[in-house]
């Protein structure tokens, strides 16, 4: 029997194979046999989805955040088959272009001009290349010839609280509130001197710098939340010792912590402080690329340009996965210039991905890169975005349960009293038919909408939520926050 020939599947039969078959991402077991909280699309055309029984959902996330350009569109899955006979000069296309987005974004010759790329096909993929690629750079800044230069001790990363960097080991790592997987987890394991010591942790995180997310007892008099931050960077590296600390890294605008944007004096200080200290600027904009008004997040804080940009989501729109690491010249003339005359295996590159720029999903990123320029689409985000901030702030600021409204281009946010958006998430789609999401905070709700949702769209989501914030009142203020702030 072909595909199409298939009996239709019924909710109770999908559900039934679901429990059966399939762990989900973030998922709960429980949650994935309550009757009738399976929802499965079945086509989507623009801004909305359609299930198995033609119910129809708004969707204001875009996917997992990815589908800047909506849903359906045929140009884009017809280039992918267009590819059918796999030629690969499409790779090489997207390393040279982004390399100039980089370049135009952060224009000077010791900034982006003449960046690197190295292809991945996802996110978490592209930060442990970073991180790699960090340690090569420390290795290969020492005496030419050795793969132990001297900075082979840094080894440390530092990121923010509330960061999600991926699912992997070194990006759970640096998520503090993740505790079953990665450093934390196999810290737990080892006998407590071990535990608890300085000379043994990789992991560092500092509050991030915005006004609900920083804990305000590490304010001193005079300071705002960015140089509070700024300083908390600098005491870190400092405590942790600056020759062990290889880099910061941080999400330009935390995105499923619940669009955070940090404090505008922040980057300035941090860069600073970590070009004094020899730590480099790893920016996650895997979550932000094409999404802020800017194509990449970091252009929202004047000018600061970090040493290494990690994209992925917006690169193919979500039609095809796809990813990549863009890098500053002088970290490629260090990490791969500074070599022996004599070939030695470690002066290879030993890491590779077997996705790596497949050539379907290069061609798809091509496309996709032109779409969002011919039609303008990154002021667009931005106009978007703002009329969306506007009604969600009209809608639901005041609510009792609301703490905050907020938003930079298409990443929204809004901020809750209590710890649960699990549940708003889940009524707002089955009883309203609007997908967005909990944060894994659980005291946001993230909007990360496509560029074609219209205005009429955008207050229906709105509505939507408004009822059900407002008939959640009683329940929400009996569990004020518990995870906000340590
Ligand atoms: C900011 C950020 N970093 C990293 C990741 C991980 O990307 P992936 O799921 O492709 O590994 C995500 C995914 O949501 C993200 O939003």
């Amino acid at each position: 029997m072909s595909q199409g020939d298939q009996p239709k599947s019924s909710y109770s039969d999908l559900q039934d194979s679901d429990v059966a078959h399939q762990m989900h991402g973030f998922g709960h077991p429980a949650m994935q046999k309550m009757p009738r909280q399976l929802v499965v699309f079945e086509s989507g055309d623009g801004a909305v989805l359609r299930d198995i029984e033609g119910k129809e959902y708004l969707d204001a996330m875009a996917g997992i955040t990815v589908a800047h350009l909506g849903h359906g569109r045929e140009d884009l899955a017809r280039v992918a088959y267009e590819q059918r006979n796999l030629t690969n000069t499409n790779a090489v296309k997207v390393c040279e272009r982004l390399s100039g987005l980089a370049a135009q974004a952060f224009p000077g010759a010791d900034k982006m001009d003449g960046a690197r790329v190295y292809l991945t096909a996802g996110g978490a993929e592209g930060i442990e290349a970073a991180y790699h690629l960090a340690l090569r750079y420390w290795n290969k800044s020492g005496p030419l010839g050795t793969s132990y230069g001297g900075g082979y001790r840094k080894q440390k990363l530092i990121s923010f609280r509330n960061c999600y960097h991926g699912s992997t080991f070194i990006p759970a790592s640096m998520k503090p509130e993740f505790s079953d997987y990665g450093w934390k987890r196999w810290m737990e394991g080892q006998p407590k001197e071990v535990y608890g010591s300085a000379a043994h942790r990789m992991f560092v995180n500092i509050d991030p710098p915005h006004e609900l997310f920083m804990d305000k007892s590490k304010i001193k008099p005079g300071e705002n939340v960015g140089q509070a931050a700024a300083r908390q960077l600098e005491e870190t590296i400092l405590g942790e010792g600056p020759d062990t600390v290889a880099a910061f890294v941080f999400e330009p605008v935390q995105g499923d912590g619940g669009a955070v944007d940090m404090h505008r004096d922040f980057f300035p200080l941090a860069e600073e402080i970590c070009k004094k200290h020899n730590v480099l600027m790893i920016a996650d904009e895997i979550m932000a690329f094409a999404k802020t008004g800017h194509w990449f997040g970091m252009e929202l804080y004047g000018g600061v340009c970090p040493d290494m940009m990690v994209i992925s989501k917006g690169l193919t729109c979500g039609y095809l996965p796809m990813g990549a690491v863009i890098f500053r010249n002088a970290i490629w003339r260090t990490a791969f210039e500074n070599l022996s005359t004599k070939f030695m295996v470690s002066d290879v590159w030993q890491h590779d991905y077997t996705w790596s720029g497949h050539p379907v999903c290069a061609a798809v990123a091509l496309r996709a890169l032109d779409i969002v320029e011919s039609e303008g689409l990154i002021t667009k985000c931005a106009e978007r975005g703002r009329v969306f901030l506007d009604i969600l702030k009209r809608k639901l600021e005041g609510l009792h349960v609301v703490q905050q409204v907020r938003g930079t281009g298409v990443m929204l946010g809004v901020d809750l009293i209590s710890d649960i958006a699990t549940d708003i998430e889940q009524k707002v789609l089955l009883e309203y038919g609007v997908v967005l999401r909990a944060s894994t905070n659980k005291h946001c709700l993230l909007l990360t909408p496509p560029y074609v949702m219209t205005d009429d769209q955008f207050e229906r989501v709105a509505d939507a939520l408004r009822s059900v914030l407002s008939s959640s009142a009683t329940m929400l203020e009996s569990a004020v926050s518990k995870s906000r702030q340590h």
